[in-house]
């Protein structure tokens, strides 16, 4: 029987397969453990199931002299450090294609939340500002028919394109049209590539003053693909028409960032995945990860 940490309460019936199996320990607290709690908690498990906030490091790496197998409760690993973990010879999964659809479904609701102005209009019910059926009031833009440019064509971005098929848009993907291309034709962008060196701040002020003045960013990959402080820029100059942010660098956004107050933005605290079948599924993948490495097997869904 390994010792297995946990570093968040996950739903789903699979973490009783993991109990039955290995002795298992889960963070209580509802914030994530800090840095040096962490390097303490696991300072002699075998095993860690970790989440998109946890740094797995150098650091923490070298106070889990036991650590062989790591379970990241995402399809995401921006915060593994790989070559870390392979120095180690430490296992890496992942939990692909079981969030793809709850993902592509997310950021279709942000494009269209933005696009026709949900929560202003929403908003102005709440506030009593709903006085009668205006003809000009809360315009927003088409999304039938519209032109929408997808950066980085994976599986996410390959499933919001299909549901773009349904508003028979225009999809301009990056596999085919240069970023640059991409960004001065579309009406809609959405972001779908992983965080790495060379996505880091791919939107920037550059890459923004590209972009129509009516376009409307969405994000829900990594917030580190845009940089914020031109994108909140941008929305004050109107430089572009409006964001929809699912992720944002830090994460939660600090209530100091350049950001708060911007016009037509909407922010979500990283819910793209947040279904129960989908969280569920992430679940049984993270489990199977462990207990496969944990028995020496390779893992099924392995980092890359
Ligand atoms: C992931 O799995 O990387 C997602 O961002 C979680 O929603």
């Amino acid at each position: 029987m390994a010792r297995v940490y946990v570093t968040h309460e996950i739903v789903g019936d699979a973490m009783e397969r993991l109990r039955a199996a290995h002795e298992v320990v889960v963070w209580e607290r509802r914030d994530p453990p800090q840095p040096a709690e962490l390097r303490a908690a696991i300072a002699d498990v075998d095993g860690l199931l970790c989440m998109l906030t946890d740094r797995v490091d150098q650091e923490l790496l070298e106070a889990a002299p036991r650590l062989r197998a790591i379970a990241n409760y995402a399809v995401g690993y921006d915060n593994i450090d790989l070559a870390a973990t392979a120095a180690r010879g430490i296992a890496v999964g992942v939990t692909p294609d079981v969030l793809t659809d709850a993902t592509a479904d997310l950021a279709f609701a942000l494009l269209l939340a933005a696009a026709r102005r949900l929560p202003e209009a929403m908003a102005a019910v709440d506030s009593g500002d709903w006085r009668t059926w205006e003809p000009a009031q809360w315009l927003g833009r088409d999304v039938h028919g519209a032109t929408l440019g997808i950066v980085g064509f994976g599986r996410i971005g390959r499933a919001v394109a299909q549901r773009a098929a349904g508003f028979e848009m225009t999809v301009l993907a990056t596999r085919e049209t240069p970023l640059d291309e991409l960004l001065a034709r579309s009406d809609f962008v959405s972001l779908h590539c992983p965080l790495t060196p060379s996505t880091r701040h791919l939107i920037d002020a550059r890459t923004l003053t590209l972009m129509k003045p009516t376009a409307i960013l969405v994000n829900t990959a990594r917030g580190g693909v845009v940089d914020q402080g031109a994108l909140a820029q941008a929305l004050r100059e109107g430089t572009i028409g409006g964001a929809a942010l699912d992720v944002t660098d830090p994460e939660p956004l600090r209530r100091e960032d350049a950001l708060f107050g911007a016009p037509n933005l909407i922010v979500l605290p990283h819910v793209g995945s947040a279904t129960i079948t989908a969280r569920s599924r992430m679940t049984e993948l993270a489990v199977e990860n462990l207990l496969a490495a944990l028995a020496g097997r390779p893992m099924p869904h392995p980092v890359g």
